[in-house]
């Protein structure tokens, strides 16, 4: 399984932005959902092997998670507009209220109340990497075995980074800093750059 967490330090844990002006509105959730494109589809299909993981810290209803699972999901669609449409219905959704954990709102797409905690609680036994452009190179990092690849978790920040506790917390969880090169490049371009380097090594 290839995980891929994206911390939106700003974007919106609320249903109310405008799918006509989704960056001015979400907090750049669009950033985040582009992401989870880049995650998740392939040009003819759905990566039966990714879960996407979008942190939503900002607006009235944060901190949650919306997660969505390629083994489960239906219907994931590439375009910017559909995807911001499962988001907001996703979104409006009140059963992580009285939930604690992931809750399913439709088949492959949960939601969660709290942050990276609540993603670290899901991803228990997974190998932790964090996507930082000062870490090691990914392609020395990444273990040989296929079979260490088994469950791998990727944390990276949206455009503004990650925050200094988020940080601290993935740190602590014992995350390996890794780069996929020299140059600070967008969350998305990171996420389809690493998904390449697992597919090169045959992970499924
Ligand atoms: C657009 S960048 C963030 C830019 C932000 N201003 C900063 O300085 O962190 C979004 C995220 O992509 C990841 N990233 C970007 N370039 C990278 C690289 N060359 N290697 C590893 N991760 C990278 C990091 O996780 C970063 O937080």
């Amino acid at each position: 399984m290839r995980r891929f967490i994206v911390i939106g330090r700003k974007a919106t844990a609320s249903e109310e932005f405008l799918l006509d002006d989704l960056p001015s509105t979400s907090g750049r959730l669009d950033i985040l959902l582009r992401c989870a494109r880049a995650a998740l589809l392939t040009s003819h299909g759905l990566r039966r092997d990714a879960v996407v993981y979008l942190v939503l810290l900002g607006g009235p209803r944060a901190p949650r998670v919306l997660r969505i699972r390629g083994d489960a999901a239906k219907f994931i669609r590439p375009d910017e507009r559909s995807l911001a449409t499962l988001a907001k219905k996703t979104l409006a959704s009140r059963a992580d209220e009285a939930a604690s954990g992931f809750v399913d709102v439709k088949p492959g797409i949960a939601i969660a109340r709290g942050g990276v905690e609540e993603v670290l609680a899901d991803a228990a036994g997974a190998t932790l990497f964090l996507l930082d452009e000062s870490g090691e190179d990914l392609r020395a990092a990444l273990p040989l075995a296929v079979d260490d690849l088994a469950d791998v978790a990727f944390f990276l920040g949206d455009h503004h980074g990650l925050d200094a506790a988020t940080r601290a917390r993935i740190d602590a969880a014992g995350a390996r800093p890794v780069s996929i090169g020299p140059v600070l490049v967008h969350a998305d371009d990171v996420v389809a750059i690493v998904s390449n380097e697992l597919d090169r090594r045959g992970v499924r």
